[in-house]
């Protein structure tokens, strides 16, 4: 572990780019705490579900996300392909961006490293380092697919690839906090890259620059 302070390492990127595991490695590394931005909006999205609201019924979905407790974040349900689908939808109400982006930046006052979409350009536009972790649709499709195989063993790999493509184009395209790349992030294509391969250039890249 190497202590460089309460640094914030914003990672961000598309569906199933490894970003998540690559942060998660990145804050054991460097001794910072950890939040997955992805599942505050998966936690909205299973709330919705479970409460029966329509969620393009954004009123509704507005008024039920104040009540939501953050700090219940309980990994075990929330990765599977309906709350996806449904996060992806919530995430476009400004609202609901609101709120969780207090969350994000009362989370992060001792340093985080932090992944989702818009960390390094809405969240912590003055982030230490910023990173852009891409890889092909094929490549996240074949990623998501074997993990999503543990969990259902008839899982049609066209559908993941599907469902990957149709979430990338809705955070693209949406008015508010869209996926985009900061300008003064690093992109790190992953494609051919073993997750240790890639926190080995993310981690020599700090280094390098806290020397010069
Ligand atoms: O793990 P994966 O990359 O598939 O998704 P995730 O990071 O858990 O995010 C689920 C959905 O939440 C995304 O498709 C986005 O619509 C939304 N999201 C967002 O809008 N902004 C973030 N910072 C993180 C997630």
């Amino acid at each position: 572990m190497t202590n460089l302070g309460n640094i914030i390492i914003a990672i961000d990127g598309p569906a199933a780019s490894g970003k998540g595991t690559i942060a998660k490695k990145l804050s054991e590394y460097f001794g910072l705490p950890y939040l997955d931005s992805g599942l505050l909006y998966r936690i909205v999205a299973s709330e919705v579900i479970k409460h029966n609201i329509d969620p393009t019924k954004k009123r509704l979905v507005i008024d039920h996300v104040k009540k939501i407790n953050f700090d219940r974040i309980d990994n075990g349900s929330l990765r599977n392909d309906n709350v996806s689908h449904v996060a992806s939808i919530i995430a476009q109400y400004k609202e609901v961006r609101d709120v969780l982006l207090r969350y994000q930046r009362s989370f992060a006052l001792n340093g985080v490293v932090m992944d989702g979409r818009d960390i390094g350009t809405v969240i912590f536009p003055n982030a230490d380092y910023k990173f852009y972790i891409t890889a092909t649709l094929e490549e996240r499709t074949n990623r998501r697919f074997m993990e999503l195989l543990e969990q259902n063993s008839e899982l049609n790999r066209n559908i993941v690839k599907n469902d990957i493509n149709n979430r990338d184009q809705r955070d693209i395209m949406r008015k508010i906090a869209p996926l985009a790349k900061a300008d003064d992030a690093i992109e790190v294509d992953t494609t051919f890259m073993k997750i240790d391969d890639v926190i080995d250039f993310i981690v020599k890249y700090i280094h390098k620059d806290k020397k010069s």
